[in-house]
C-alpha cells in the first residue's frame, strides 16, 4: 500500500439492501468502491491464483441431475450444526480485517449474519474486539477462529476471552502457518490500516501498518495434533479443524479430538496449485464416514455449489469473499442480502433437482462427467 493509503483508508460506508443477480457482479461493483490495496487483499490469492480459479471450476466437473414428478413444493433449507438450528446450510467464514470492506468492520458483518439467523465465525485477526462485535451480534451464535500464539499462556488468555464472549466452538485454522505467496499484496506493499485487538498481545505491534507476512510469522508455525488436544482440553468446547484437504489429515484431526472437519483451501490464498477444494471433498467425506460434521468452503458462489457440496458429503458451507463484497456495497444490509440470495438460490436448485429438504440433498448422487 502506498504512503497515501497508509494515512487515510477510506472504507465504503453505505448501508442498503442489495438486489443481487449473482455474486460475481457484486465483486465487480465492489472493485470500484474498496480502495485498491484492500480490494486486492480480499479478492487476491496466492501465486498464479490457479487454486482460486479451480475452486470454482472444479464444481463444473460434476452435474446436478434435474428430477421431475418429484412431488416437491417449497423446499425447506433449514438444518442443524453442532447444536445450532440455522435457516439454511450457510454460515459466515472467518475473515480477517472486515474494516477493509466497510467502515462498520466486523460489527456490520455480525449484524447482517445475525439478521439472517446463522452463525458468525470471528477471526483472531479481526479488526474489532469481541465487545465491539457483540454490538452487531446481539447475542446470536458465534464460533471463534484461533490463530495460535507461540506462547501457550497467551493462547489460554485468548480462549478465556472467546469463551467469556460466548463462543460455542473453536475453529483451529491449520492451513496458514505462514502467509501464502500473495503477489498482489506484495505489489501494493499492503499493510493493514488498523490494528487487530484480539492478537495484538502476541504481536510486536498492534497489527496496524503490519503486513500479513509479518503477522503470520509471529503466530505459531509448528501446529500438530497436540494443539488440537490442547484446544479441546483447555476450552471444553467442540474444536473444528479448518483447512483440511487430505483425507489422512481429516483422520488425524478426528483422532486428536476434533468435533468437526472444515474442508477448505483458504480460498486459494495459501498453497497455490493445490486442487480446487470441491475436488477433495468426496474423498474426505468417504473417510470421515459421518462420524463428525463437515463444513465446506472455497468457491461457493451459487446455490448449485451449495447443493453439490452437500451432495458430496458436506453438512453446511461457509461464505467468504461474497459476504465481504456485500458488506462493502451495503453494510450489514448488504451482508444480509448476500445470505438471502444464497438461500433463495439454493431453494430454486432444490426444487428443480426434486429435493424437499437438506437431508434429501445429502442422499442425492451427482452425475460424474465422462
Ligand atoms: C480477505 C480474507 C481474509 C481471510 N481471513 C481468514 C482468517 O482470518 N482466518 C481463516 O481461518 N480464514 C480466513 N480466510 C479464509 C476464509 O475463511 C475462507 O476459507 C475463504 O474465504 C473461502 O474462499 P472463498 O471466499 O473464495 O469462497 C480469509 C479469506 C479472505 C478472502
Amino acid at each position: 500500500m502506498s504512503e497515501n493509503h497508509k494515512k487515510v483508508y477510506a472504507a465504503p460506508s453505505k448501508i442498503q439492501d442489495l438486489a443481487i443477480i449473482n455474486v460475481f457482479d457484486l465483486e465487480k461493483e465492489a472493485a470500484g468502491l474498496i480502495p485498491k490495496g484492500g480490494f486486492d487483499y480480499i479478492s487476491g490469492a496466492s501465486g498464479e491464483e490457479y487454486t482460486k480459479k479451480m475452486n470454482i471450476t472444479s464444481f463444473k466437473h460434476k452435474s446436478i441431475i434435474p428430477r421431475v414428478l418429484a412431488n416437491v413444493e417449497k423446499p425447506d433449507t433449514a438444518t442443524t450444526i453442532l447444536g445450532h438450528d440455522i435457516p439454511a446450510p450457510i454460515i459466515m467464514a472467518p475473515i480477517a480485517a472486515h474494516g477493509l470492506a466497510h467502515e462498520t468492520k466486523e460489527v456490520g458483518t455480525a449484524k447482517g449474519v445475525s439478521a439472517f439467523g446463522t452463525i458468525m465465525s470471528i477471526s483472531a485477526y479481526s479488526g474489532a474486539s469481541f465487545a465491539e462485535i457483540e454490538a452487531g451480534l446481539n447475542g446470536s451464535p458465534r464460533w471463534f477462529q484461533i490463530y495460535m500464539s507461540k506462547d501457550d499462556q497467551l493462547n489460554k488468555d485468548i480462549l478465556d476471552e472467546a469463551k467469556a464472549d460466548g463462543a460455542t466452538a473453536i475453529i483451529l485454522t491449520a492451513d496458514a502457518t505462514l502467509s501464502g505467496n500473495r503477489e498482489r499484496d506484495m505489489r501494493n506493499q499492503f499493510v493493514y490500516p488498523f490494528g487487530m485487538p484480539i492478537v495484538s498481545r502476541y504481536l510486536t505491534g498492534s497489527g496496524k501498518d503490519m503486513s500479513l507476512n509479518n503477522i503470520y510469522a509471529q503466530s505459531k508455525q509448528k501446529i500438530s495434533p497436540k494443539d488440537v488436544e490442547f484446544l479441546v482440553d483447555y476450552s471444553g468446547l467442540p474444536v473444528i479443524v479448518k483447512g483440511i484437504q487430505a483425507p489422512e489429515d481429516a483422520l488425524i484431526a478426528i483422532g486428536a479430538g476434533a468435533s468437526a472437519i472444515w474442508v477448505s483451501n483458504h480460498g486459494g490464498r495459501q498453497l497455490d496449485e493445490a486442487p480446487g477444494s470441491f475436488e477433495m471433498l468426496p474423498e474426505i467425506a468417504a473417510v470421515v464416514q459421518k462420524r463428525v460434521p463437515i463444513i465446506f468452503d472455497s468457491g461457493i458462489r451459487r446455490g448449485e455449489h451449495i447443493f453439490k457440496a452437500l451432495a458430496s458429503g458436506a453438512d453446511i458451507v461457509a461464505i467468504g469473499r461474497p459476504a465481504l463484497f456485500g458488506l462493502a456495497l451495503g453494510g450489514w444490509k448488504g451482508v444480509r442480502s448476500v445470505f438471502d440470495y444464497f438461500q433463495t438460490d439454493l431453494t430454486r436448485v432444490m426444487q428443480l433437482a426434486g429435493t424437499q429438504d437438506i437431508e434429501h440433498i445429502k442422499r442425492t448422487s451427482l452425475h460424474e462427467q465422462k
